[in-house]
């Protein structure tokens, strides 16, 4: 996959070796990955071939940790999770996902009908806004973490390159982006044909070209100007499928054979870095604090209010569900019968239900 330099703490990873290298466990895990991909029916926000390529990384990178930063309706988490519990669970890789929206829960119901209860155990599920998170509780000294950066803005960047990025500094990681396209092999520039400026809207229509990518999300361009003030290497996961494809036609055919042509497209079109290729002393933005509005406040506790009246209901039902197999046993029925009878035979008051209380009592 690379190398890890283990003095310098250098990470250098290669995502198409890391395919390579981890074919047949993807191949092994190809049925519960389509599943998967089914359950969150979003394959526009994740297609198959990013999912075979980041579960493939994350099973030859081994991070300890990993932080998603934003999980919309679950792509991504479901393919850490079942690489997570493929590298040993919990105990081993914990994967801490954060978003503002819980768009999860309907799809780790539809999950729940075909993974055990413990294929959930590494997740984190955190329903917050990045802008006010305090990474310090999730990242872990002295662990190797890995950042799925999916969440779009400004606002969001200048977060996780002045705030999670310093926390990272010392440990050994890498950040991999999301929707950025490789301009020289992924997506050549076109012209601007009837299209106008990008002018700030994220994933939408217009797009900018930068350097050698193509992008329609705010950070990309953060992240351009915090790698040139650092001298940080901005990496092509595309550019290594191309080298990979130049060096190894063999190798090609046999991925193209085994992985097929939906986890196998040649293409990938995320871009990464990591701090550990910074020249000198790195320097990260000033995090201007935004005070929320009241609305934005109201809102917030809104989702936490909603998010629990979800559990007391889940767990009223739960309850019920006892009680009508309680109800429904056999030893609950013959016990209804026997005091029937008794009422019946001895009511409230006679000398006969008088004496059975009294012999009762003292069997008791
Ligand atoms: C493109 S979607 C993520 C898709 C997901 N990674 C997948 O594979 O399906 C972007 C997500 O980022 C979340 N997001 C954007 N800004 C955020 C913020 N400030 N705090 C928390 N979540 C945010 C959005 O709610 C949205 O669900």
């Amino acid at each position: 996959m690379g190398r890890v330099n283990e003095s310098e703490r250098v990470t250098v990873i290669n995502p198409a070796r890391a395919l390579w290298n981890q074919r047949n466990r993807v191949v092994a895990a190809g049925n519960r990955l389509s599943k998967l991909i089914d359950a969150v029916a979003r394959p526009n926000d994740l297609p198959p071939h990013q999912w075979a390529q980041f579960f493939a990384l994350i099973l030859e990178f081994r991070p300890e940790v990993i932080i998603e930063l934003g999980r919309g309706c679950g792509n991504s988490l479901s393919c850490f999770l079942e690489a997570a519990n493929q590298l040993g669970g919990r105990a081993v890789c914990q994967v801490h996902s954060l978003d503002r929206e819980d768009n999860w829960t309907p799809t780790a119901d539809r999950i729940k009908t075909f993974v055990p209860m413990e294929w959930f155990l590494p997740a984190n599920v955190l329903i917050c806004n990045i802008l006010n998170f305090d990474f310090s509780s999730i990242v872990q000294p002295g662990k190797r973490h890995l950042i799925f950066w999916d969440a779009h803005g400004f606002e969001v960047a200048e977060c996780v390159l002045g705030k999670l990025l310093p926390l990272l500094v010392d440990q050994e990681h890498i950040v991999a982006m999301h929707d950025v396209f490789d301009s020289r092999y992924e997506c050549p520039p076109p012209g601007y044909g009837s299209a106008g400026l990008w002018k700030g809207a994220n994933a939408e229509e217009q797009f900018f070209c930068l350097e050698n990518t193509i992008s329609s999300v705010a950070q990309t361009i953060s992240v351009i100007d915090f790698k040139n003030r650092n001298h940080i290497p901005f990496h092509s996961a595309g550019q290594s499928f191309v080298e990979f494809q130049r060096q190894e036609q063999e190798e090609t055919k046999e991925l193209q054979r085994v992985l097929g042509k939906d986890f196998f497209t040649g293409f990938a079109n995320w871009f990464w870095f990591t701090l550990a290729e910074a020249e000198g002393e790195v320097t990260f933005p000033k995090v201007i604090n935004k005070e929320l509005t009241l609305v934005e406040q109201l809102e917030q506790e809104c989702k936490l209010l909603k998010q629990e009246c979800k559990l007391l209901k889940q767990e009223n039902e739960d309850l019920n569900a006892g009680l009508a197999s309680v109800n429904n046993s056999t030893a609950w029925k013959l016990a209804q019968r026997f005091y029937r009878l008794r009422d019946r035979a001895a009511p409230e008051g006679s000398w006969l239900r008088t004496s059975y209380d009294w012999i009762r009592a003292r069997i008791r």
